[in-house]
């Protein structure tokens, strides 16, 4: 193999195939989130793993909506925000908050945020922000959301955990791993 050589996969795995990126960008994990707003009295949802920090000076955080959800225009017309991190014990909440026509907070205990925006019990943390700019990005969107304020609620220590399609409760073990060393 000379270095001009494409890495070695095998045929039947090659392709920009939709069922491929998902199943590989699946072995990616990642936490779930639950992203609310208040859309008059009513308080609205969905879940996205899609999230993740971009900035800190300002405190800026991305997602990425479908363009087929329904949500997500509802959302961005509630203008105000929480991005609600889900806890380990939290996986019936993220397939609530994916599943169409559920009346999502039926039932749910949640407390507004300063913001007004809807934060779910037992969440591990939580952002409020408000939509900064949105990119198209195929049959997706890129948003920017700027952060206002957020938290952790200190005694739920266990995230819920997205890898393979499969959802999984915490960390089993953590690294020795010094934080001021992660920029
Ligand atoms: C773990 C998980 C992660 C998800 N991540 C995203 C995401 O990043 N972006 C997105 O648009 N939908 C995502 N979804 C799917 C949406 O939650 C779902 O399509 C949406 O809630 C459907 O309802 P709607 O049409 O009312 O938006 C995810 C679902 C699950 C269970």
């Amino acid at each position: 193999m000379t270095p001009s050589d494409p890495p070695s996969i095998a045929p039947e795995l090659s392709g920009p195939d939709a069922v491929l990126s998902r199943h590989v960008l699946g072995h990616y994990p990642t936490g779930v989130a639950v992203i609310t707003g208040m859309e008059g009295d009513e308080p609205i949802g969905m879940s996205m793993n899609s999230f993740t920090s971009v900035s800190l000076h300002p405190a800026l955080v991305l997602f990425c909506p479908a363009n087929s959800s329904g949500t997500w225009p509802r959302l961005r017309a509630a203008g105000q925000l929480a991005i609600n991190v889900l806890s380990a014990g939290q996986e019936s909440v993220s397939r609530l908050f994916a599943t169409r026509d559920a009346d999502r907070f039926a039932g749910f205990d949640w407390t507004p945020a300063a913001n007004g925006a809807p934060l779910l019990l037992d969440a591990l943390g939580w952002l409020e922000c408000q939509v900064q700019a949105e990119y198209p990005a195929g049959d997706h969107s890129v948003v920017i959301a700027e952060i206002e304020r957020m938290g952790v609620h200190g005694d739920i220590a266990e995230p819920l955990v997205f890898f393979r399609g499969a959802y999984y409760a915490g960390l089993n073990r953590a690294l020795e791993v010094d934080e001021r060393e992660i920029t």
